[in-house]
């Protein structure tokens, strides 16, 4: 590819690009940018969990040169759906880490909950520029990633719609006038119902966003909140904030994405139609920006946007997860294992809807906080608090 700039013809090299969770809701989005604009991007490195099937199709229509399936017991199914392809095949936990290990430019991490922390890392102590979907990483990792991050010199692009918001309004030259971070939440589909009537809610209610159109854990989590509570943890550790400084609004038509506040009360914000294309194309394209499908906004046709301040009382999770941060250490931890344990047991039938922060919080009360140093210390907490959970719900 050539592009002329006064005059001169300068040569664009593709993007080498990987993508961890490729088969996920936030992987198929960044497969569908990538399949629209093909002479941008060489793909390095995909994986999934169980997903044969989707993984061996998009490695194949995208010529990938690395195909990683995590479940090992699927490595025979993946190698035959890939023979004669060229493409190379493994499986297995230390496989996704050689995946994110390939020298690709930029790595999307999309891969759901602590199971993607150590790949994450991979790609990260390379240098690599990461797209960051998994928020998971942040929460039980938080000081650890970030202190990577700066040593190694990687790049970390928020993908999360809020933090990408906030990064694209956040002057982190300026960061101490920065009064407020306002992440904006849509309250998810029971925002308005009863603690009666949500006591009762079906796993298949519960992933049914309003606006958003997501993977099963981070749906429960945006029903819950607990998805919001998560991305103020996120929020902690990617911008240059103090806790008491991030506010939670609740905005149900998710068109003004987060904001930020200074200190002469000037609000920046930025503002979308609900579609994950978005945030992906400016972690993609960043510091550049690139087309992006989504719908483009209407706000005559929406009309209003409302606001209103979050309930604690039927959304614990949003409390839990500030308490958490504020007690520090191995809390954050707890909460996110314990939430993943809780979810789990949700989607299958085993555990009702409020009882999801309710065995969060038992977790948190049965586990006492210990100090965080090294990454086997989060792995430890973390095995702990999954543990506990299984025996308190
Ligand atoms: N979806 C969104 O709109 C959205 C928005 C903001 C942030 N995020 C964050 O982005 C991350 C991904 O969300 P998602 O909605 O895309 O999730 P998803 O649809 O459930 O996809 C998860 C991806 O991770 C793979 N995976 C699952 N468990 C794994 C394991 N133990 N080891 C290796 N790979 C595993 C899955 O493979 P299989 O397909 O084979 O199971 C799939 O590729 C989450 O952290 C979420 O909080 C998502």
């Amino acid at each position: 590819m050539a592009l002329e700039v006064a005059g001169l013809v300068k040569s664009v090299q593709p993007k080498s690009v990987s993508i961890l969770g490729s088969t996920g809701s936030i992987g198929c989005n960044t497969i569908d940018l990538i399949t629209r604009s093909r002479d941008k991007f060489n793909l390095e490195a995909l994986s999934a969990n169980n997903n044969v099937d989707l993984l061996a199709a998009q490695a194949r229509d995208l010529n990938a040169r690395l195909a990683v399936i995590a479940n090992p017991d699927l490595y025979r199914d993946l190698k035959d759906s890939l023979s004669g392809s060229g493409i190379e095949v493994a499986a297995g936990s230390e496989a996704l880490i050689e995946a994110a290990a390939r020298p690709a430019d930029w790595v999307m991490a999309a891969i759901v909950g602590a199971a993607g922390l150590a790949p994450t890392l991979e790609a990260v102590r390379r240098g690599a520029t990461v797209g960051l979907a998994n928020k998971e990483c942040l929460v039980s990792a938080g000081e650890i990633f970030m202190n990577e991050v700066e040593h190694h010199g990687a790049t970390l692009v928020p993908v999360d719609s809020e933090h990408s918001a906030i990064f694209q309004v956040f002057e982190f030259d300026q960061a101490d006038k920065v009064e407020r971070i306002i992440l904006t939440a849509s309250g998810g589909p029971f925002r308005t119902l009863d603690k009666d009537s949500m006591a009762r809610v079906t796993p298949e209610q519960a992933v049914a966003h309003p606006n958003w159109d997501m993977g099963a854990k981070i749906s429960i989590d945006s029903a819950t909140m607990m998805n919001k509570g998560l991305e103020l943890i996120e929020a902690y550790h990617i911008f240059p904030i103090d806790e008491p400084q991030i506010e939670i609004l609740v905005h149900p038509q998710s068109v003004i994405h987060s904001m930020v506040e200074y200190v002469d009360a000037s609000v920046l914000a930025q503002l979308g139609a609900p579609d994950m294309r978005t945030p992906i194309a400016y972690a993609m394209a960043w510091p550049e920006r690139m087309a992006a499908p989504s719908p483009r906004l209407s706000l005559a046709e929406i009309g209003s946007l409302t606001f209103e301040m979050p309930n604690l009382d039927r959304f614990p999770a949003l409390r839990l997860a500030r308490e958490a941060l504020r007690a520090g250490g191995s809390a954050p931890i707890t909460l996110n294992a314990a939430n993943e344990i809780a979810v789990h047991q949700f989607l299958t039938g085993q555990l009702g809807f409020l009882e999801i922060s309710e065995t969060v919080e038992k977790t948190l009360e049965a586990t006492p906080v210990s100090s965080i140093h090294t990454l086997e210390d989060v792995m430890q907490a973390d095995e702990e608090a999954r543990q506990k959970a299984q025996s308190v719900c």
